[in-house]
């Protein structure tokens, strides 16, 4: 089953309350909320005050994409917020398998997240800890980016190393997921897909729309 997840860094913020509406009478699967901290990656965005008010507004699973520095000192923060899943970055901590049992032993779903030019033998020893892998599709931290096209080969093997391991892990797309992409990244073996400029908050559609339309690429 394929999930559908906004990008809430892309939604109007002067408008959310508007737009998370419409997104889940739309029926979203999961939003996706970017945290970016100036130093992972060379943008800011939101914090928890923020994920704590789109919790209020929605009981769609909350999925927080932590692109931060030392991200182990910050999971309580965010757990607290009663988000669903939590990412981390493999290229973010010293502390990849602490950091993760630290999201676990708070009944959350736990991701890694990989920049493009990781390699995938980075997760080999925390397999048996993971619920999903991000696969960023660009280098992270600004939206309207291009897809690499070289990650269509990642998702491939990355799928092929969930199999052998027998474990119910997804692999989710982040960076540039749209009517262009999406194809190649389901054959590949995507479940989640993080939906920003390229499919959802753009002005061709409502948003509402733009997920139908999304939705079709699936049939
Ligand atoms: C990239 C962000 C994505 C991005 C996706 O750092 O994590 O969520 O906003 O949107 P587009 O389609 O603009 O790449
Ligand atoms: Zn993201």
């Amino acid at each position: 089953m394929h999930k559908l997840g906004p990008s809430l860094m892309c939604a109007d913020f002067g408008n959310l309350e508007r737009d998370i509406k419409e997104l889940d009478k739309a029926g979203v699967d999961f939003y996706h909320i970017d945290i970016m901290d100036g130093r992972f990656v060379p943008n800011f965005t939101i914090g928890p005050d923020f994920v704590k008010t789109v919790r209020n507004l929605t009981q769609t699973p909350l999925d927080v994409h932590l692109m931060v520095e030392d991200p182990e000192k910050h999971i309580d923060l965010f757990a607290d917020c009663g988000v669903e899943m939590i990412s981390v970055h493999q290229e973010s901590t010293q502390n990849l398998h602490s950091v993760l049992m630290k999201i676990k032993s708070k009944g959350i779903k736990a991701g890694v997240a990989i920049n493009p030019g990781t390699s995938i033998e980075f997760l080999d020893y925390v397999y048996d800890l993971l619920d999903y892998i991000v696969v960023m599709t660009v280098n992270p931290g600004f939206a309207g980016q291009k897809f690499i096209p070289s990650m269509y080969e990642k998702i491939a093997k990355i799928n092929e190393k969930i199999k052998a391991y027998n474990r119910p892990i997804e692999i989710q797309v982040d960076g540039n997921i749209g009517a262009s992409t999406i194809p190649s990244c389901k054959e590949n073996g995507a479940a989640m897909y993080v939906l920003g400029t390229s499919a959802v908050f753009n002005s061709n559609h409502s948003l509402e729309e733009n997920v139908k339309l999304t939705r079709t690429l699936f049939n």
